[in-house]
């Protein structure tokens, strides 16, 4: 396959609610580079990783659906774009067994998410074992030259480096391309209120749809350290919203009063998300576009 755009391909599970870090540290950055024209772009719902962890079928349908909402309410024009459900095309799961018969246990074990699993004494389920064997199937499926993701990915990228060159020197072709990361240095981990990575797995998020509300009983839980002129945690999150340089200014000027500094990153980050929730509320009073978007992302 020869395409003349570099083909950009991007995933994400539809296991729980976004937060701003998904936002910042990856989805802003597959909208921007879908809007800019310049790539070949294939976005999709990853439900069959997402399965691993979520085994109810109606939330699953559900947050798949949402996802795809969140999707175009941050800005992706389905026009632009392939938005699909991995599991709508077989093919995925299919190159991930012939992946399967030429990776080896001892290499997956060497893997970062599987050892963390490990470490909290799972029985870990084959899929998770395997799931960077899948994803590696999602990314060379479609001779991918980008995968814009947020750091915690860039491990899963390089297993599907290496299963591109594994694949071609077994089989004697040259038939995968090797992808690379997309990675934003200065959002490659968005911190959440506890200064930790965000994570939904950890309860510091700030979720991307919260209300006024909840955007204020979030921020005003941001923790602070009392010795420092700057509460680091508040500004790590706040520059997300707003410039470094118009930041100094204020961060100067109310040195030390943290709950005004917080009062100001509320209203900046209710600014900011107000649109995107609003466009996201008004597609969950009418979500037809999910069907119609889903139905042509399958072909
Ligand atoms: P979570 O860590 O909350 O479970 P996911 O693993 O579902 O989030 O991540 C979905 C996408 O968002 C991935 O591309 C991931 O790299 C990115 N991402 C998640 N959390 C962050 C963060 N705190 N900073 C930067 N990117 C993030
Ligand atoms: N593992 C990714 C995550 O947890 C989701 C994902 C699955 C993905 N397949 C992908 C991301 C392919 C990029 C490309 O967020």
């Amino acid at each position: 396959m020869t395409h003349e755009k570099p083909v950009l391909v991007s995933g994400i599970k539809p296991t729980g609610d976004l937060h701003i870090g998904n936002y910042f540290g990856a989805m802003r950055q597959q909208v921007e580079l879908v809007q800019s024209g310049k790539y070949r772009p294939f976005i999709f719902v990853a439900d069959y990783h997402a399965l691993n962890s979520m085994q109810d079928a109606e939330e699953m349908r559900r947050r798949t659906r949402e996802l795809v909402m969140a999707y175009i309410a941050v800005g992706l024009d389905p026009e632009k774009v392939v938005l699909f459900k991995q599991s709508d095309v077989p093919a995925h799961t299919e190159l991930c067994w012939i992946f399967d018969t030429i990776t080896t246990m001892p290499y997956l074990q060497r893997a970062h998410a599987y050892k963390d699993a490990e470490a909290k004494n799972k029985e870990i389920s084959v899929g998770t074992f395997n799931y960077p064997m899948l994803m590696a199937a999602d990314i060379l499926l479609y001779d991918a030259a980008i995968v814009p993701v947020g750091q915690d990915q860039k491990q899963h990228i390089e297993y599907a480096r290496d299963t591109a060159e594994k694949f071609n020197r077994v089989f004697k072709t040259e038939i995968f391309k090797l992808p690379e990361p997309y990675i934003m240095p200065e959002v490659a981990v968005v911190p959440g209120t506890d200064g930790q990575k965000m994570s939904k797995s950890y309860g510091n998020v700030i979720p991307l749809f919260a209300s006024r509300e909840e955007l204020t009983k979030c921020v005003m839980g941001i923790v602070t350290d009392s010795s420092g002129e700057r509460p680091k945690n508040v500004y790590a999150m706040h520059r997300l919203v707003r410039s470094e340089s118009q930041l100094e200014a204020s961060y100067q000027e109310h040195q030390g009063s943290y709950k005004t500094l917080k009062e100001m990153l509320i209203e900046d980050l209710d600014r900011y998300l107000a649109p995107i929730r609003a466009k996201y509320e008004e597609l969950k009073n009418d979500s037809s576009i999910v069907d119609e978007v889903l139905e042509r992302g399958r072909h």
